[in-house]
Order: structure tokens, then C-alpha cells, then sequence
């Protein structure tokens, strides 16, 4: 393959990754997040979210998912997937200043650990 049209693919692949977090964001999150309803963390809001960054990535990723108080599970969307959940947080937390990447398979799985964990604990 010749370098050119490895870098638009890579470029085409990043882009999309990111787009999936911001569309799921505004389907699915935004009810909420946008405007900070229930209390919730607000997209943009550097102070809201500076705890929860510090918190990481895997473990809010997963609370969320799971629900956490007024959180509900998957932010009331059950056809979510893990990675659509995740690339979600990633775009909002990126909002107000982190640096988070798309989760790799090892993270993925340390997220669905806690999800499973949490879950069973609520039973
Ligand atoms: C019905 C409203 C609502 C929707 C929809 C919603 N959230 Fe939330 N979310 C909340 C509230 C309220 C909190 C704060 C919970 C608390 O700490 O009491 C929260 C907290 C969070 C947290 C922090 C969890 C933690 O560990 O404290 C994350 C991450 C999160 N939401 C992600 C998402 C994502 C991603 C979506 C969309 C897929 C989403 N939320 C949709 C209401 C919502």
C-alpha cells in the first residue's frame, strides 16, 4: 500500500472514531449532558468533569454504563454497545480537556470486567 493512501486511511479511520463518540453524544447523551439536567456532569464543564477524568477512564466508562445514581444504564439506550458507550465518554471528556484515546481491547475488556461486577452487585 503506498503511503499516501495509508495516512487518508488512518486520517478516514480517526475521524470516524470520533464522530461515532459525538453522534452517540448527541442521540443518546445529550438529553441530559448538554444541559447538566439531574445533575449531571455538563459537556464543556472543565470543573464537573476534572473529578471524574481523575477517576480514569475505565472506571467511569464502566459506572456509566452500568448507571451510577441518576446515571441510568447505558444512558437509557440498551442497544449500546460497550464501545459506542465508551467512544461517548471519550468525546464528552475530551470536552473539558482530557486527552482520552478510543479504548483499546485491553482496556475494553478491564471495562467490561467492572461493568460485570458492578452489575452482579446490584442483584
Ligand atoms: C437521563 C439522563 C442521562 C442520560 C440520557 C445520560 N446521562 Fe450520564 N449521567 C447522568 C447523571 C444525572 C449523572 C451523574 C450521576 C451522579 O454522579 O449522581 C451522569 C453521569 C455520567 C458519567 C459519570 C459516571 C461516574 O462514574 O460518576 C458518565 C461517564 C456518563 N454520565 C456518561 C454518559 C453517556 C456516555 C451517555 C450517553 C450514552 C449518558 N451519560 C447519558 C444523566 C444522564
Amino acid at each position: 500500500m503506498n503511503k499516501q493512501l495509508l495516512t487518508l486511511l488512518v486520517a478516514l479511520s480517526a475521524s470516524c472514531a470520533w464522530a461515532g463518540g459525538e453522534e452517540t453524544f448527541q442521540q443518546v447523551c445529550a438529553t441530559c449532558h448538554a444541559q447538566g439536567d439531574k445533575g449531571s456532569p455538563k459537556i464543556g464543564d472543565v470543573r464537573a468533569w476534572s473529578k471524574l477524568i481523575k477517576e480514569g477512564q475505565t472506571n467511569i466508562t464502566a459506572d456509566g454504563y452500568a448507571g451510577v445514581r441518576a446515571m441510568p444504564a447505558r444512558g437509557n439506550k440498551p442497544e449500546l454497545s460497550v464501545a459506542e458507550f465508551a467512544s461517548a465518554v471519550v468525546f464528552m471528556a475530551n470536552q473539558a480537556g482530557a486527552n482520552w484515546k478510543e479504548p483499546d481491547d485491553a482496556m475494553l475488556k478491564k471495562i467490561s470486567a467492572r461493568i460485570d461486577k458492578r452489575s452482579a452487585a446490584k442483584k
